[in-house]
């Protein structure tokens, strides 16, 4: 187990965020602790230090990136925003600056996925870590708590510092999901979902939505941090629509591509099916078939599938005798 790639406690608990209003520093102390030790607790699922070099996504950068971005990003925001004076590695705080867009038009950045990229040793990026959560230990420890934290406080570059890093909980998650299953180990102490076979799905009901008027925008002073693009006021008028009242299952779905939705456009919204197009999606990615499809991951997996190839051949579309 990677358990050296830990700066802090090995978790997969997460706290709830602080309320801004009448937080201490304590509290912001073990947020900003948790959210970091969180991210690192990911990386642990690796097999070995090799799969940090790996493309699971051909759109995405190489796993390093992800390790090492949101302590750059941390340290980049704290320095303008004055509460950082000095570097750490200013070398790392260029190259791990800037991720990639999941589009397929934004390959100005391929260099960084190929193989002649230079991209630095694990243990450096663990120790870059490690001094950025010294340094913004020393951050929340030095810097005047004045409450409430508003967008205009100073605080507010460290808030984002931590949701930031929290957001790339996603990102990283589902990047490694998408590595080839040998290549990622089950981390200590990480529980599987329970099975719970003998309970069978409930039948989905659809609920009917009635045409009205909304606002949606968040306050100013609500007392969590909020990203930019979260303020504001729109009100605009949403047509009636019906929703199913539980979420879509994976029994759901399957009706879905058995009725042949992977290859009736007018199914899918225009972005949507152009996106099904370029991925060659003809099930949802962590779906498994014997058809043999693409698995988009880029570099040296670009060859590597997640599906196998069927006895005598690989049918042109998955059916339904291609899932297991
Ligand atoms: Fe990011």
């Amino acid at each position: 187990m990677l358990h050296h790639v830990l700066t802090g406690e090995l978790t997969f608990t997460s706290l709830t965020p602080p309320d801004l209003s009448q937080c201490s520093k304590s509290d912001l102390l073990a947020y900003f602790e948790n959210s970091y030790s969180l991210n690192e607790s990911l990386f642990t699922a690796l097999k070995d230090e090799s799969v940090f070099y790996k493309c699971p996504d051909r759109l995405r950068l190489p796993l390093i990136f992800y390790y090492g971005h949101t302590a750059v990003v941390f340290v980049n925001k704290l320095a303008l925003a004055g509460l950082l004076k000095g570097r750490i590695n200013f070398e790392f705080e260029k190259m791990f600056e800037t991720g990639v867009d999941e589009m397929s038009w934004d390959d100005t950045e391929n260099y960084r996925m190929g193989g002649s990229y230079k991209w630095p040793r694990v243990g450096e990026v663990v120790e870059y870590r490690r001094k950025v959560r010294e340094v913004i230990r020393d951050i929340i420890r030095d810097t005047p708590l004045d409450l409430p934290i508003n967008m205009k406080s100073p605080w507010w570059a460290l808030l984002m510092g931590f949701e930031h890093e929290r957001i790339h909980l996603e990102t990283s998650s589902v990047l490694i999901r998408q590595l080839p299953i040998g290549l990622v180990n089950r981390p200590d102490g990480w529980n599987y979902a329970p099975k719970q076979t003998e309970c069978l799905p409930q039948t989905n009901q659809m609920l009917s939505v009635n045409g009205q008027e909304v606002t949606f925008g968040k306050p100013t002073d609500f007392p969590s941090y909020g990203w930019d693009n979260e303020y504001g006021h729109v009100t605009c008028y949403v047509p009636a629509f019906e929703a199913s009242k539980f979420l879509v299952t994976n029994g759901d779905f399957l009706d879905f591509i058995r009725a042949g939705g992977y290859s009736r456009p007018e199914l899918w919204t225009d972005e949507g099916w152009h996106w099904r197009s370029f991925r060659e999606s003809k099930h949802p990615m962590f779906w498994v078939c014997n058809s043999g499809c693409k698995s988009g991951c880029g570099t040296d997996l670009a060859a590597y599938s997640h599906c196998s190839l069927p006895e005598g051949g690989v049918g042109e579309t998955a059916t339904d005798a291609n899932y297991k």
